[in-house]
């Protein structure tokens, strides 16, 4: 690490690479050394233009990246020699292979949620394991509904609520810089397999979750919803539930009593909020129409799948090279840098004035 930096890059930058970049960018103990990628085309010329230094992954994207009149500033071999770590975003089954390369090069990595458990035998949600993380030389993110469930199902736990729960998760079809590729249309597909993924993957970052998912590809863009249904320890007020949630960090309150109705008007509200990229970072639960029944609770929240991982992997960055010890100041520290929030639209403040 120099001068309390830690000289971190960025592998892969796309949807959820130059989204780290940026985050990593504005963090004031991470130094953004460089991204590397295998393209030449816009998306990496932005970065060029962002005033990042770009690195070439392989020896065929030097060539692409020169003849698209690219300044390289050198190989991926050349970028490891630079580092104390590495943000791992390049597509699934590439990341694996990477592993060795960086262990080899003596530096540490942090990879998505598109790998397994097994590569890294970590997974990492900042406010559930912090701690398990530190001095590890890899650790993984979980996907974007994989974090969304540890954060909130975590924050019914932590209020002693939780006994079990069992989500059904609607799921965009493909990310919007690619709905020229392909994507459904017209049509809801549910996976064919129950449980889906995402309850055994949670697991892997919380073995006591009771917890069942069940998804299905819908035919947008714009995010994840997800349906809960949740049992109780005990009989609890609406008041109780909310509390808990508000009192986790990245889980914010949407309510259609505000307009907010559907995963749009979350979208355009974070537009016109000015965020980069119009991102939601934290998972915007809504409020409203959370309904307690005895010791069963009701809710529905929505995923903003490009990213919400990237606070957690600024956070994964810090608990890997140890450089901050305690995650809630970790987190805290991101939160700040970032802009997280706990109230989107703050109506109480504004009633106070
Ligand atoms: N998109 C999401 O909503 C989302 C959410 C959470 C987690 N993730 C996970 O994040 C990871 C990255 O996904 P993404 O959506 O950003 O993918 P992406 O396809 O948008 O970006 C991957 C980038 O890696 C580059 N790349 C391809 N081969 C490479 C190589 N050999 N070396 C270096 N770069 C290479 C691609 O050109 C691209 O820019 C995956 O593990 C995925 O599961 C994605």
């Amino acid at each position: 690490m120099s001068a309390n930096k830690i000289r971190v890059a960025v592998n892969g930058y796309g949807v959820i690479g130059k989204r780290i970049a940026d985050a990593i960018a504005v963090q004031d103990d991470m130094e953004l050394v460089g991204v590397a990628d295998v393209v030449s085309d816009w998306r990496i010329k932005v970065a060029v233009e962002k005033g990042y230094a770009v690195f070439a992954s392989t020896p065929e994207a030097a060539e692409g990246m020169s003849a698209a009149g690219i300044r390289v500033s050198g190989n991926l071999d050349d970028l490891l020699t630079r580092v104390d770590l590495i943000a791992d975003a390049t597509p699934k089954k590439v990341a694996a292979v990477n592993l060795e390369k960086y262990r080899a090069s003596g530096i540490k990595s942090v990879f998505q949620g598109g790998e397994k458990h097994s590569l890294t035998g970590h997974s990492f949600v900042a406010q559930a394991n912090y701690a398990s993380a530190l001095g590890r030389d890899t650790t993984r993110v979980v996907s974007c509904n994989t974090t969304s469930i540890v954060r909130t199902l975590g924050a019914l736990k932590n209020a002693g609520l939780l006994k079990k729960a069992r989500g059904v998760l609607i799921r965009r079809a493909t990310d919007p810089w690619e709905s020229d590729h392909g994507g459904v249309m017209n049509t809801v597909v549910p996976e064919t397999g129950i449980p889906s993924h995402q309850g055994p993957d949670a697991q892997t970052v919380d073995p006591d979750l009771d917890v069942v998912t069940i998804a299905l590809v819908a035919a947008h863009t714009t995010s994840h919803l997800h349906s809960w249904s949740v049992e109780l320890t005990r009989t609890a007020t609406k008041e109780e539930v909310l509390e808990a949630f508000r009192s986790a960090p990245r889980i914010a309150f949407l309510r259609a009593s505000e307009g907010i109705v559907a995963l749009n008007s979350t979208l355009e509200m974070m537009a016109d909020l000015g965020r980069p990229r119009g991102d939601m970072w934290e998972v915007g639960l809504w409020e409203d129409s959370l309904t307690v029944k005895d010791r069963e609770v009701f809710y529905n929240y929505q995923v903003y799948n490009q990213a919400i991982v990237v606070p957690e992997t600024i956070d994964a960055i810090r608990a890997i090279t140890g450089i901050e010890k305690d995650g809630a100041i970790s987190i805290a520290k991101t939160d700040r840098a970032m802009g997280l929030v706990r109230e989107f639209v703050r109506l109480t403040d504004k009633l106070a004035m």
